[in-house]
């Protein structure tokens, strides 16, 4: 892909500022932990394996400024920092394990001298931004089998290369499937309130030459209703061990939506978003963030001052609503937990 969302410089993480697209294309350099935390607090980095990947580059960015030689000290500093950027959102469980791979690192080396330390943790990060590109192209070359030749689909926020470290998880299968010579339209919603399928989902597909209408999230049904829709492709940024999954708010609208209307309803999303220690999606942590997001249009108030609000960041799909969970190791079908275990434990890592 030609943007590139978040990338190590050897000495910062350099991000697109994702609060400005799609009037600017501007990259920032995150210099501290701090900046990169506020980052991802207010959405200028996104995407639940985005964020994996950011929380790994933040260890390595925080671990290099340690000075001194004592390996305790600097193993309690890196879980410390560790702990500090798993405070920045709660839902997407890519953030938390790629976190947890690096305190495993620590743990596992009390001992070993601090510079070899920072090597390690630079190539565990590097390595988790690789594995994300290369899963996202796997899980891209599973899916395109799903796309039919002159069909249209539809797809929620942004599951694209914006929100993973390249390439994208749902906007993933299109590209993939346009590689293979498919042709096929896409209605992206626009995805109230923060609009990232508006600002970044028909952004990125309109710039890869896929043929994307934008619509309001309150039109999906008489979208689905008034043509035919071959399929619904979303993200996830959390996946419970029974299939239930966490996106973006409106995703659990859309399947409910897909059912009544005899539409397949697919997610995408990479073992590093499967939480295998919960049972259900009642578990999964589900992000409030401010009332000002709701009650103003950009810079506009749109509703009465002091107004009650209520803004979950995510919903949960039930596994019930789910045709198909889309992995780098294949399609989960009908997901239940046994076919969540079964499936994972092609992993080389499960
Ligand atoms: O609040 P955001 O923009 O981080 O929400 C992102 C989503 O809900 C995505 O659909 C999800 O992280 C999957 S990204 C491949």
């Amino acid at each position: 892909m030609s943007v590139k969302t978040i990338q190590w410089t050897g000495s910062a993480v350099r991000i697109i500022d994702q609060t400005l697209l799609p009037g600017r294309l501007k990259y920032i350099d995150c210099h501290d932990v701090e900046t990169l935390w506020r980052a991802i607090r207010t959405l200028q980095v996104r995407g639940a394996p985005a964020l994996g990947v950011a929380a790994a580059f933040g260890v390595l960015l925080g671990a290099k400024k340690f000075k001194g030689d004592d390996p305790a000290r600097f193993a309690s500093f890196v879980l410390r920092l560790c702990d500090f950027i798993g405070a920045s959102r709660p839902t997407a469980v890519n953030l938390f394990n790629a976190l947890n791979q690096m305190r495993g690192l620590i743990l596992k080396n009390p001992r070993l001298p601090v510079a070899i330390m920072k090597a390690v943790i630079e190539a565990e990060a590097i390595a988790i931004f690789e594995e994300d590109k290369a899963v996202c192209r796997a899980m891209g070359r599973h899916g395109a089998a799903l796309i039919r030749n002159g069909g249209t689909y539809m797809t929620v926020c942004n599951a694209g290369a914006l929100a993973t470290a390249d390439y994208g998880t749902a906007l993933g299968v299109f590209y993939a499937a346009k590689e293979a010579g498919k042709k096929f339209k896409v209605f992206a919603l626009e995805t109230r309130p923060l609009l990232q399928g508006a600002r970044l989902t028909a952004w990125e597909l309109r710039k890869n030459r896929i043929d994307v209408t934008l619509i309001c999230d309150n039109m999906a049904a008489t979208v689905m209703k008034g043509q035919k829709i071959d399929g619904i492709f979303t993200g996830a940024d959390r996946i419970a061990s029974n299939g239930d999954a966490a996106n973006k708010i409106g995703t659990y609208m859309l399947a409910v939506l897909a059912k009544h209307h005899d539409v397949p309803f697919y997610v995408v999303a990479p073992k590093t978003t499967f939480d295998l220690k919960i049972r259900s999606g009642g578990e999964i942590p589900i992000e409030e963030r401010s009332q000002d997001e709701v009650t103003s249009f950009g810079a506009r108030p749109t509703a009465p001052k002091g107004i009650k609000v209520f803004n979950p960041a995510f919903d949960v799909t039930p596994a019930g609503l789910i045709t198909g969970i889309v992995t780098e190791y294949g399609v989960i079908r009908r997901p239940n937990r046994k076919r969540v275990y079964q499936a994972l434990s092609f992993s080389k890592k499960g």
